[in-house]
């Protein structure tokens, strides 16, 4: 990799470890560095992405999330942008890296993906390896817990959005964003490393649903 290449990935490193506060829901720093990890693992099985745009997006993709942002679906690419311009990127760069930034979320069970690049489509399953599994199911009950979601309701029944709009504003509970976002994202995978590694994860999560839901069934 070229030397400022290797600077900018540097200097980006440390930014986003100092502006990511610690935060209990589970987007906090250790979350973006198990995408970055996770990132660079498949794209090590990917034939023709660039690590460096990999790496950069999956470093900035929660620097401003909508969710923690009113709703502000482009507050990530923005800041993303201010940033790289700061830190010397090339303009190719920083669109590389936005174009990342702005579609790596999901949006709904009937939504669309929009990420076309190959980069942006391994930082999409990387983050969403994160979302299943033992740390998606934490991560999953600490951010319901705090939007003041019940875990779960039996009356409520989970509703597969049509739009960003309907999903983002649902007030569900957290059992039901297992049937809303997270049993679906293994099928959602983009590429055939993200499809293998999820099986377990996605197997594991299974098994925990199952469980919570025959001990609901023999509760006073
Ligand atoms: P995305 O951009 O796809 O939302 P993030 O990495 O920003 O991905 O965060 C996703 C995680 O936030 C989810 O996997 C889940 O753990 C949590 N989350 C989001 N919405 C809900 C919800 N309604 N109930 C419980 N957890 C949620
Ligand atoms: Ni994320």
């Amino acid at each position: 990799m070229a030397e400022y290449r290797k600077k900018v990935l540097l200097k980006t490193i440390e930014y986003v470890r100092g502006a990511m506060p610690p935060d209990s829901t589970g987007h906090d720093w250790w979350h973006v560095y198990r995408v970055w990890k996770n990132a660079l693992k498949i794209a090590s099985y990917e034939e023709g992405a660039d690590k460096y745009i990999v790496q950069l997006g999956a470093l900035l993709h929660d620097i401003a999330d909508y969710k923690f942002n009113g709703g502000d679906e482009l507050a990530g690419g923005r800041i993303a942008t201010k940033y790289l311009k700061k830190a010397g990127a090339s303009e190719e760069t920083i669109s590389r890296t936005c174009h990342i930034v702005d579609n790596v979320s999901y949006k709904g069970a009937k939504v669309k993906n929009a990420m076309k690049s190959i980069e942006g489509k391994i930082v999409q399953d990387a983050d969403r390896l994160d979302a299943i599994g033992a740390i998606g199911i934490a991560r999953a009950f600490a951010y319901g817990g705090m939007r003041g979601n019940l875990i779960f309701e039996p009356k409520i029944r989970p509703v597969y959005h049509k739009s960003f709009d309907e999903y983002k504003s649902s007030q569900s509970t957290t059992i039901n964003h297992f049937y809303e976002k997270l049993f679906l994202l293994r099928g959602r995978m983009n590429t055939k490393t993200g499809k293998r590694l999820a099986k377990e994860r996605d197997a594991y999560m299974r098994e925990y649903l199952k469980q919570f839901l025959k001990e609901w069934k023999v509760s006073p």
